[in-house]
């Protein structure tokens, strides 16, 4: 049986071969399967000689491509990307996604909202059929910092469900974003229409993004516990 480490392996190996070609600007995820995209992005540009610009969508993205050597670029060079390959907390049967486990969702959901193709790669633990099945965790969303208590009020009064402030390990404080936000989880939700509640999550002033993605996956491939990739359109 694969572990869950080659299960992210197998699905990062095969995206990357499959939607990456020379000349490819691409959109850099976050969190631990995207690391092996990159470095199979890093394997694949120094034995095919491929020309990739690569832009980032968080801190630990552009680390990850300067460390690989990886040309680094942005969206006021490249505002537009042949794709983007990014992992993801949970896909549902319609390919609507939670994000935001690593609290990058904002500059996630920038840079695949400017690529031709987002590309979504995860272990087989992240598919599910309705959300909310398999993580546990919550649909992040980044909020302003002074307005994190109106905003937490207001979605328990109004969808329901528990609103919680994201804690830094050991409960040192608020996890900040790299864009100086906190982060809301919200738990216990109903099975909702995801883009009628991502509209309206939006509409609350100080909510800076929320970790839905609807209608923005093209494609998701996961490893599966057999060594397999199993791909969802
Ligand atoms: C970070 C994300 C990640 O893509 C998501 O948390 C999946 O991470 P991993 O590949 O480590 O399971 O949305 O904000």
């Amino acid at each position: 049986m694969a572990s869950l480490e080659s299960a992210k392996k197998l699905a990062a190996y095969k995206a990357v071969d499959l939607h990456v070609q020379n000349n490819s600007i691409v959109g850099v995820g976050s969190g631990s399967t995207v690391v092996y995209a990159v470095e199979r992005l890093a394997e694949r540009v120094k034995n095919e000689k491929l020309n990739v610009q690569c832009v980032p969508t968080s801190f630990q993205a552009r680390q990850l491509i300067i460390q690989h050597r990886l040309h680094l670029t942005d969206l006021e060079i490249h505002p537009r990307l042949d794709v983007c390959i990014d992992g993801a907390d949970e896909v549902d049967s319609t390919l609507t996604l939670i994000k935001g486990g690593g609290g990058c969702l904002l500059q996630e959901k920038i840079v695949a909202s400017c690529a031709k193709e987002l590309i979504i790669i995860a272990d087989y633990t992240k598919n599910s059929q309705k959300l909310g099945e398999q993580y546990k965790k919550g649909i992040p969303i980044e909020v302003v910092p002074m307005a994190y208590l109106p905003i937490k009020t207001q979605i328990e009064n109004q969808l329901g469900g528990t609103v919680e402030l994201r804690m830094a390990k050991a409960k040192a404080g608020p996890v900040v974003t790299d864009n100086g936000n906190f982060i809301l989880d919200w738990k216990n939700f109903q099975d909702y229409k995801w883009d009628t509640i991502n509209t309206k999550l939006n509409l609350i002033p100080g909510v800076v993004e929320t970790g839905l993605f609807v209608n923005m996956a093209k494609k998701a491939y996961f490893g599966l516990a057999d060594g397999s990739v199993k791909e969802q359109i």
